[in-house]
């Protein structure tokens, strides 16, 4: 099982940075392969909803989770923008916990009227995440990259505010994969005993930076719904759904603040 998955990868990752040539360069890329090193990185990008995503400085690689609820994000900021062109505004979005970039730049691309404030805690980062929009032939005056610790950097308040923060408990460290466990960084993975260390104080600050009918998307792990919930509550949010991924887990959140419909969410999430 294991060498048919090492020999399907050695022909991906070929096909993808070698022309599918064995070259002396291209041997040594295997050698990594067979470390257990992920062929996503070992190639050096994925494509995230049509966008090339370089992972040089080895952010958490992108998932398809969090790539499914992009789209749908992406879906539901195209009908609030064709409201909303005619005025000439700009949807502002901040993409929390921002890694490689993954969600701002897709919202970049597909989304000409979004500007994108991303805000990382990783100081290694940042230049990943210039790199990653740079790619992607996003204009400079699009995007602002932060240095910011949570919401310590920032300012203003903003249409949408997506976040894929660290989440698993370390109570479920054994279920990681040990080529995760060896390569992926920590911090972007890991968030305390219950996995909630980072969720906790993101939801007791994210309402004071969302304009009114603004929505926040929060990506989880699926055990955590119930006490998400109980911090909705808490913190006095007032109109949320719960939404599961393509594999059927609990995965994300859209919580919305005054919205002018009265909280019927929208259809990509109904
Ligand atoms: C799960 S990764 C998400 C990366 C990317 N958004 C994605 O979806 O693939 C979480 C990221 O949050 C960053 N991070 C962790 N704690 C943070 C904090 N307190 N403030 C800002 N960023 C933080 C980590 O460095 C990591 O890059």
């Amino acid at each position: 099982m294991q060498r048919s998955r090492i020999s399907q990868e050695i022909q991906w990752l070929l096909g993808e940075k070698h022309h599918g040539l064995l070259t002396p360069f291209a041997k040594k890329d295997i050698a990594k392969l067979q470390k257990g090193e992920h062929v996503d990185y070992v190639i050096g990008f994925v494509d995230f909803l049509g966008c090339k995503i370089d992972l040089s400085l080895k952010p958490l690689i992108p998932r398809p989770e969090t790539e499914y609820w992009v789209e749908r994000a992406i879906q539901e900021m195209r009908g609030k923008g064709s409201r909303l062109q005619t005025k000439n505004y700009k949807l502002k979005t901040l993409d929390m916990f921002a890694g490689s970039g993954c969600i701002g730049v897709a919202i970049l691309k597909h989304i000409p009227w979004a500007v994108v404030d991303f805000a990382e805690k990783d100081k290694r980062l940042l230049s990943q995440l210039r790199l990653n929009a740079k790619k992607n032939g996003i204009e400079k005056k699009r995007y602002r990259v932060l240095h910011s610790d949570m919401f310590s950097g920032i300012k203003g308040k903003y249409d949408y505010i997506f976040a894929n923060p660290p989440y698993i408990a370390e109570s479920r460290k054994s279920k990681v994969q040990t080529s995760v466990l060896k390569h992926e960084p920590r911090e972007a993975l890991f968030a305390g005993k219950d996995g909630l260390r980072v969720i906790r104080p993101f939801l007791s600050q994210a309402k004071d930076f969302l304009v009114e009918g603004g929505s926040i998307y929060l990506e989880f792990d699926s055990p955590q719904k119930k006490e998400i919930e109980k911090l909705l509550r808490r913190f006095q949010y007032q109109h949320w759904q719960f939404c599961r991924d393509q594999y059927e887990k609990w995965r994300l959140v859209v919580i919305q603040e005054n919205p002018k419909n009265g909280g019927v969410l929208p259809a990509p999430f109904s």
